[in-house]
């Protein structure tokens, strides 16, 4: 089992580069075999969950070239099934996103239902109440969904709760639908517009993608195209708050500083100075952090991927602050971990008390979660003496390269793949 060994206590200094949006990129990566034309995408980020899902598309005979790292070419003209089986599929949430894509183009879908983080129930209904308004007869059963239809038509659909997943999904789906349709109440976040823009390039007609309301017209068909994906919010709002916690001064490139003025906002209120360039932000904090109070909201409010980071440098700072988790029922669950290397935390119900601590000390602790795995990295390289963190593969799954990145910031931080390696960085911390 892979794990970070982390000796911490090291100002983050230097520059990093923000790859695609991993949740922009699920969502792309599926809708990509919407035509029958070949799909041209850049700026996919290199991690499990691209990889998980580029890997399923050629399980049901679609042609997947790397023209390099992050650029691939989708071939979906010999797909040979709407069946996805396979047995990683179900780790990921995003894999829902093959019941939109397929059953637009087919009109029929059968997916595994899907897994993902481990931060609480996450439901599907909304998602079937689109499919069914756009006149699918939607199943689940055997951990399958399935949906199919003769034909698809639009539909005027008011989801009872924002969900980014529904919002795309349904998006994908009924731009292949007859008619037009209105979803009300849709997500806002920047990948649901990213998503939007990509089938808009494949000739899908889809208006309002980032306000309340999105209309679509169905198309016929859709087309090839040559697509770059927007730059990843959560991965650079982590590097952000790994100066918050850790000190230091980071330009941070490659980004949209627009989407992440709901964490800039944040950031500055509790002492870090934070300058905007066109595609850059600069982040800089060599004094004493101040409390505040955070609520994970949809976008544009503070964003539930990054409730962990940021409670991780609050507690570092002076006074008591409170983080209050609206999104997801079960997001706090890495706190025990926080606590191992020192924090002061209470939990109740969806609501963190966080007392602020001087430091963090080292201990071994386990990633719970993805964005918890990445809040624990911060946490350990802020955290005074060594810290071993396992189950690191949820981290491997939306941040690329993050021990890399964070090696050439200064930080001091490997991955080991087993105990001999890990004896080995023993001696390297020793010299
Ligand atoms: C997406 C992101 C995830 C992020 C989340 C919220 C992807 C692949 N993942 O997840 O990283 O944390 O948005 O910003 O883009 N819900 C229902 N019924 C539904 C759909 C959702 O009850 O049919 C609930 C969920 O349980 C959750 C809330 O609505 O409590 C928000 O979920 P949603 O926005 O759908 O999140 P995901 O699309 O799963």
């Amino acid at each position: 089992m892979e794990r970070y060994v982390i000796r911490g206590g090291h100002p983050l200094v230097g520059e990093v580069t923000i790859g695609g949006a991993k949740n922009a990129a699920l969502g792309i990566i599926a809708a990509a075999i919407m035509t029958t034309d070949p799909v041209r995408i850049e700026n996919i980020p290199d991690v499990t969950d691209t990889e998980v899902l580029l890997k399923a598309e050629k399980g049901i005979g679609v042609k997947v070239d790397h023209e390099d790292r992050h650029t691939v070419i989708i071939d979906s003209s010999k797909l040979n099934s709407t069946f996805i089986d396979d047995e990683y599929m179900k780790k990921i949430r995003a894999s829902y996103y093959f019941v939109g894509a397929l059953l637009g183009r087919d009109k029929r879908a059968e997916v595994p239902l899907p897994g993902g983080c481990n931060i609480g129930v996450r439901g599907i209904d909304q998602h079937i109440k689109g499919f069914r308004a756009l006149g699918a007869k939607v199943n689940i059963a055997h951990g399958c969904i399935s949906a199919e239809a003769k034909e698809l038509h639009g539909a005027h659909i008011f989801f009872d709760k924002v969900s980014v997943g529904a919002t795309i999904n349904v998006m994908m789906a009924a731009s292949l639908a007859a008619g037009r349709t209105v979803i009300e109440n849709a997500a806002k976040e920047p990948h649901v517009v990213d998503i939007a823009n990509f089938l808009n390039s494949m000739g899908a007609n889809i208006r309002g993608a980032g306000t309340d309301v999105i209309r679509i017209r169905g198309v016929e068909r859709l087309h090839g195209t040559d697509y770059a994906i927007i730059p990843d919010q959560i991965e650079a709002g982590t590097y952000m708050a790994a100066v918050a916690a850790c000190q230091g001064d980071m330009v941070i490139k490659n980004v949209i500083p627009k989407h992440l003025e709901c964490i800039t906002a944040k950031l500055s209120e509790i002492g870090c100075q934070i300058t905007e360039f066109d595609d850059a932000v600069q982040v800089t904090r060599y004094e004493p952090l101040s409390s505040t109070q955070v609520r994970t909201l949809p976008y544009p409010g503070f964003p539930t991927d990054m409730q962990p980071q940021i409670t991780v440098a609050l507690g570092l700072a002076q006074g008591i602050s409170i983080v209050t988790e609206s999104i997801f029922d079960n997001r706090f669950k890495y706190v025990d971990e926080l606590i191992r290397l020192g924090a002061s935390i209470k939990v109740e119900n969806n609501m963190a008390l966080i007392t602020g601590v001087s430091k963090y000390t080292g201990a071994g602790i386990v990633a719970p979660d993805l964005r918890a795995g990445a809040a624990l990295v911060l946490a350990g390289l802020a955290a005074e003496g060594e810290t071993v963190i396992d189950d690191i593969s949820y981290v491997e799954r939306g941040y690329e390269d993050f021990d890399a990145k964070l090696r050439d910031l200064g930080a001091d931080i490997v991955k080991v793949s087993s105990e001999w390696e890990y004896e080995k960085t023993k001696l390297r911390l020793v010299e």
